[in-house]
């Protein structure tokens, strides 16, 4: 890859997932906010706009890896999975990642349309999303690191059932 634009897929790689890091765990957040019934609009909208950025930065990233000169891939080894002979399973996770998170905000941005039941079991997919672009990142990145990317991942996940064991023991039992 030329020097260049190989920083270019490095960097907007990074920043794509850390946006989208920060997005579900703010995402999380809304859901110990509601089962405390404080009010989640900007929190929410600070989610939403979290996720829409990381899409932004994912485009630009893909759009990086087009134009690259050293590899010289083809639009269809970018964009369709399995076209490409150059590690073809993480880079599979990585353009099935690109489609979940499009589907992620074209049908969250609709889903007053859809319905909110229906909406909502769509979104609780988005767990595979993250594990394919936590792959994606860590079986073709030259930055990522599995003992960084153990911590922040499992950190956040103690951290939340912690605090979910505390609002448990907070609710009265009645009899
Ligand atoms: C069309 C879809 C995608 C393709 C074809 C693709 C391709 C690539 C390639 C070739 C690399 C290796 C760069 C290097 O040599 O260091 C890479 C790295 C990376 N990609 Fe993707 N990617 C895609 C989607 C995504 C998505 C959706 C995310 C996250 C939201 C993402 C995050 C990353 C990260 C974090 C790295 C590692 C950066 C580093 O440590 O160097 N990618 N990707």
């Amino acid at each position: 890859m030329e020097l260049f634009e190989w920083y270019m897929i490095r960097a907007t790689g990074t920043v794509a997932y850390l946006l989208l890091y920060l997005s579900v765990i703010i995402g999380l957040y809304t859901q110990i906010q509601k089962k405390r019934k404080q009010k989640i609009v900007n929190t929410l909208i600070f989610h939403e706009s979290l996720s829409d950025w990381a899409l932004y930065l994912t485009l630009g990233h893909a759009g990086v890896l087009l134009i690259d000169q050293y590899m010289s891939f083809q639009w269809f080894e970018v964009l369709i999975p399995f076209q490409t002979n150059y590690e073809p399973i993480p880079m599979a996770l990585g353009i099935i990642g690109l489609y979940f998170l499009m589907m992620t905000i074209i049908t969250s941005k609709a889903r007053k349309k859809i319905g909110y039941q229906k909406w909502r079991k769509l979104h609780a997919l988005n767990p595979i999303l993250y594990v394919f672009v936590t792959l994606h990142g860590l079986l073709m990145g030259t930055d990522f690191q599995g003992t960084v990317l153990a911590i922040v991942n499992i950190g956040p996940l103690i951290f939340f059932g912690l605090l979910l064991l505390k609002d448990r023991r907070k609710v009265p039992v009645v009899h």
